[in-house]
């Protein structure tokens, strides 16, 4: 793999001449102050004379002995002062740009990805620079590592960041940074974000927390208020920057500020009433959900996908529901589609699957109604309490039940595309049910006949399989990739990325995390504490295999759901957990089909 990557590399970087290296640093030297003279050993030779290198200067990595082409530029710790030179767009072939712990100040250039393109890692750390985080940074496509931390920024983070896929690490930290944190880059982690005032939202504390002053920088600043990173999130995003490319500053003021209005919007229309598709003996209205949700409070926000933010609802009878707002549910079909859609999902039964009740339309917001799930997400339960091994191969079994028939058991099969422990629900004997199903077309933009889409709405972060990013095209094969990664996260109890710390805090994938114990031979490692060497291993070893053969990189050596069901099952059987999957799978559901 990282040999392809470096071969990339080195066709995409076109030819630079030589001669601008070296006026890059002449640029460079002739722009900065420098105090303490630590470029006093920057020389240049008067020709390009080969025996005068640029390379062996001070900071300075050329790709080879050779050629005076720069690869890294490392001047941390300098007392560098002055701006961020543009002499730099004369390094074009740069790919490691450290210029952390000096005194720059002054912009980061909007430019900067057009002069360094090929930048994988870029250090601005411990400098005076302000002013807001360009968007255009998402122009360095190939960027691993942005350090922008300690630095007087401003702002809020610009959501184009979400977009760099390759980006690894990320630290924003000790900075005057505002807004809601886009929800992709939660897994970040917190010291990402830390030290900025007026940022909010996972992982920090959730906005509304925030007090008045600060929520009206962040309104001012034109970033939704407390609804803002989970709300906007994703679908937002899709609609104002891919579909309207034009909006290139980020959130625009009007645009969000309709987004926070979103609840106003469904108070003007309380009275419009809630389809359920089961004559329900009481009519619930829309108002009754606003009432229930404590007006789509941030504290009843149970869940977060890329499909939509959900909320508990909690009727007056005692019982709950839970709504999910739809992301850009308006944008994508139109009403009268969505509503064909809508009685498509009604017919979708299935013990693992959670049930759709009904849908309310309001304008451009799309409602949906499931059943409460008492016991959460499985990433909930997974974080919060330390489930048991029992406990988790029911789960595996009855969600591996619910996607394989999703898969096998209806016609037209349904993909799933969002897969992630998020939609995987526990009810309250913790049986799996999965939820999101069947909403592919109702929030990305692909057409029906034609399953590509764009870059951006591949599924949930962290469970897209690698072929998608090269075919663009959803697959069912492509769903037992995100199964597997689901299930290695039971085994593993960590998180689709997670820290490395051996390689300093590099974030990896956990299927690379996972593959590397195994090739070392040190499987056990890679097992959840807190479930091994309780009697189980055989057990565990086995769902881990099962897992590793969904993740393969090749989708037509992955096996089909079913298969994967049937594994999972026959496991579980032996301790008789699942008698009452006596197999009507998936015959049954075929037979009511019609
Ligand atoms: C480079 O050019 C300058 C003046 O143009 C001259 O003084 C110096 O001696 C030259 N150095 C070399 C190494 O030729
Ligand atoms: C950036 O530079 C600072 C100071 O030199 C260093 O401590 C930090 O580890 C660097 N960050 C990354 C992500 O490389």
């Amino acid at each position: 793999m990282k040999t392809i990557v470096i071969f990339l590399f080195i066709i995409l970087i076109p030819f630079s001449y030589a001669e601008d290296d070296v006026l890059c640093l002449k640029g460079l030297k002739a722009s900065l102050k420098d105090p303490s003279n630590q470029l006093s050993s920057w020389s240049f030779p008067n020709s390009s004379s080969s025996s005068s290198s640029i390379c062996k200067l001070t900071g300075v990595s050329c790709w080879n002995a050779k050629e005076n082409r720069i690869i890294s530029l490392q001047l941390q710790s300098m007392q560098l002062s002055g701006q961020i030179p543009e002499s730099l767009k004369l390094c074009r072939s740069l790919q490691s740009l450290d210029l952390s712990d000096n005194d720059f100040s002054g912009l980061i250039p909007s430019q900067i990805c057009s002069w360094l393109p090929y930048l994988v890692t870029l250090n601005l750390s411990g400098n005076k620079l302000g002013g807001s985080i360009p968007s255009q940074i998402v122009d360095c496509k190939f960027l691993n590592t942005l350090a922008l931390n300690k630095n007087k920024l401003t702002g809020s983070i610009p959501s184009q960041l979400t977009r760099l896929n390759r980006l690894r690490r990320l630290s924003l930290a000790d900075n005057d940074l505002s807004g809601s944190i886009p929800s992709e880059l939660s897994h970040f982690g917190e010291d990402g974000f830390s030290g900025n005032d007026g940022l909010c939202g996972n992982p920090l504390s959730s906005c509304r927390a925030l007090n008045g002053k600060n929520l009206t920088i962040i309104v001012i600043a034109g970033v939704v208020g407390a609804f803002g990173s989970l709300c906007v999130g994703f679908g937002m995003f899709w609609w104002f920057f891919i579909r309207d490319g034009r909006n290139k500053n980020g959130y625009g003021v009007g645009k969000s500020k309709d987004d926070s209005d979103w609840i106003g919007l469904l108070r003007s229309h309380k009275l419009v009433q809630v389809t359920l598709f089961q004559k329900p003996i009481v009519k619930i209205k829309l108002v009754d959900l606003i009432v229930a949700t404590n007006s789509f409070d941030h504290g009843n926000i149970v869940g977060s996908s890329r499909t939509g933010v959900s909320y508990k609802a909690d009727l007056p009878d005692g019982s709950a529901l839970e709504v999910k707002r739809l992301s850009n549910g308006c944008c994508v079909v139109s009403e009268k589609q969505f509503r064909a859609e809508m009685s498509k999902l009604d017919q979708i039964r299935h013990p693992n699957l959670v049930p759709l009740l009904g849908f309310c339309v309001v304008e451009d917001e799309r409602l949906l109604v499931y059943k409460h799930m008492a016991n959460g997400t499985l990433y909930s339960q997974l974080r919060d309490c330390s489930m048991d091994w029992p406990t988790r191969v029911r789960v595996a079994v009855g969600a591996a039940r619910g996607l394989a028939w999703l898969h096998h058991g209806s016609q037209p099969p349904y993909m799933h595309q969002y897969i992630s422990s998020n939609v995987i629900l526990l009810d309250e004997d913790f049986d799996a049910r999965v939820m999101d199903y069947g909403l592919g077309k109702l929030v990305s933009s692909r057409d029906s006949k034609d399953s590509s889409f764009s870059n951006d709405e591949l599924g949930e972060f962290g469970y897209v399989p690698p072929e998608y990013l090269s075919t663009m095209v959803v697959s069912l094969s492509g769903d037992v990739y995100g199964f597997g990664i689901v299930l290695l996260e039971i085994v593993t109890g960590q998180k689709p990325f997670l820290i490395n710390n051996g390689q300093e805090g590099f974030k990896e994938s956990l299927v690379d995390w996972v593959g590397k114990h195994l090739s070392n031979g040190r499987s056990k490692d890679a097992i959840d504490r807190s479930i091994y060497g309780k009697g189980y291993d055989d057990e565990i070893m086995q769902v881990l295999l099962i897992a590793c053969s969904c993740v393969v990189s090749r989708p037509k050596e992955r096996p089909l759901m079913i298969q994967v069901y049937e594994s999972l099952k026959n496991l579980g059987d032996q301790y008789g957990f699942f008698p009452e999957y006596s197999d009507e799978f998936p015959l049954i559901f075929n037979k009511q089909e019609h």
